[in-house]
């Protein structure tokens, strides 16, 4: 029987939209689609990437296109999985929020078009911050909430995974570790549900160094930031991104936290019904399969209301946007 390879699209081909494409490819998850607004970069990039296929070994096609030209998007037509990526990234002194109003006016056309030839992809948004644009583009999409996921809690857990296993010389293959909320500075990481196969890091690390290896996952996108001073981390989350993209392709039903439409039940646990915000998922060929309600403590919930809140407050500044 034909079985005809999955089709995973690219939106923005830039820092992260083109390493992605790369480890896509690598582990020949389907065809690469690449789109990007900058004349010739994601064709040339999708070419570059093409003829590094013989050492890489992968048979999967790599192809771009700009999208000036009308006819470009055309060509998201049948996606498995669409990847937003496109939008500006932060400088030294940005915060993820003042890219707000800017890759607003981006998930707008992009969005449109994703709505025009690809409605029934899986969305996965990166442009920041990440869980307001989800947010924006579930709505000018119309898309099935439960197929739109931001990315956050993959890369913000990566990097926390990443301290602790450099701070204790363990394997990051045997920390466990997540953070949840929004993927901003105020995210949440989760300390009481965090072990070193299956050994709570409270038992291995001081409360002070636990505060110190918190508080530089929830900078360690400003850290790169000020490392970089043009831009910001693509690598890791190329990666994070890859690991959500692979669960949707291979039907592997990752649990992986990420910006995920709350309703219903899981509206009402977390207090942030109808938003789009950092929680452990469940990820299959259907998008967000089951979405899981965590309990918190005192100290928890108070940190879990206030990135809700700062989330909240963002959705609202989309709500206007799109009523203009
Ligand atoms: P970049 O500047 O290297 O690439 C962005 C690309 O988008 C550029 O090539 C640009 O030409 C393209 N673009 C801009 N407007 C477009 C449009 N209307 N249509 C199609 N393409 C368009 O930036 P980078 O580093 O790749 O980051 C991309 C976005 O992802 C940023 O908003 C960044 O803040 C965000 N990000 C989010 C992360 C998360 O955890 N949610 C992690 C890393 C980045
Ligand atoms: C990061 O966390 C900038 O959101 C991006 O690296």
């Amino acid at each position: 029987m034909h079985m005809a390879r999955r089709k995973i699209s690219v939106i923005g081909a830039g820092n992260v939209g083109a390493s992605l494409a790369q480890f896509l490819a690598v582990r020949e998850l389907g065809d690469i689609y690449l789109f990007d607004v900058v004349d010739g970069v994601p064709e040339g990039k999708a070419l570059d990437m093409r003829e590094g296929a013989p050492h890489w070994g992968y048979d999967s096609a790599v192809v771009g296109f700009t999208t000036t030209d009308k006819d470009a998007y055309k060509h998201l037509a049948g996606s498995d999985v669409i990847v937003v990526t496109a939008g500006l990234a932060r400088k030294p002194g940005m915060s993820r929020d003042d890219l707000l109003n800017k890759n607003l006016q981006i998930m707008k056309d992009v969005g449109e078009n994703i709505k025009k030839h690809a409605p029934d992809a899986v969305i996965v948004v990166v442009s920041n911050p990440a869980d307001i644009m989800a947010y924006a583009l579930q709505k000018i999409t119309g898309a099935d909430p439960s197929k739109v996921m931001g990315l956050g809690g993959a890369l913000d857990s990566a990097r926390f995974r990443t301290f602790l296993a450099m701070e204790l010389g363990v394997s990051v293959e045997d920390v466990n570790a997540f953070v949840i909320g929004g993927h901003g500075d105020d995210m949440v990481p989760f300390i009481r549900y965090s072990s070193v196969a299956g050994i709570p890091i409270s038992n291995l690390l001081s409360k002070e160094k636990i505060e110190e290896i918190v508080k530089r996952t929830r900078f360690g996108g400003g850290e790169i930031v000020n490392f970089l001073k043009t831009g910001s981390a693509f690598y890791a989350p190329g990666a994070s991104i890859r690991a959500m993209v692979e669960s949707v392709i291979l039907d592997k039903k990752r649990v992986i936290p990420c910006a995920a439409h709350l309703t219903g039940t899981h509206g009402k646990h977390y207090g942030a019904d109808g938003l789009f915000i950092g929680v452990p998922i469940k990820i299959g060929a259907d998008g967000v399969e089951h979405i899981y309600d965590m309990d918190f403590n005192a100290e928890e919930k108070e940190l879990w209301d206030k990135t809700a809140a700062s989330v909240r407050e963002n959705a609202q500044k989309v709500d206007r946007f799109l009523s203009q």
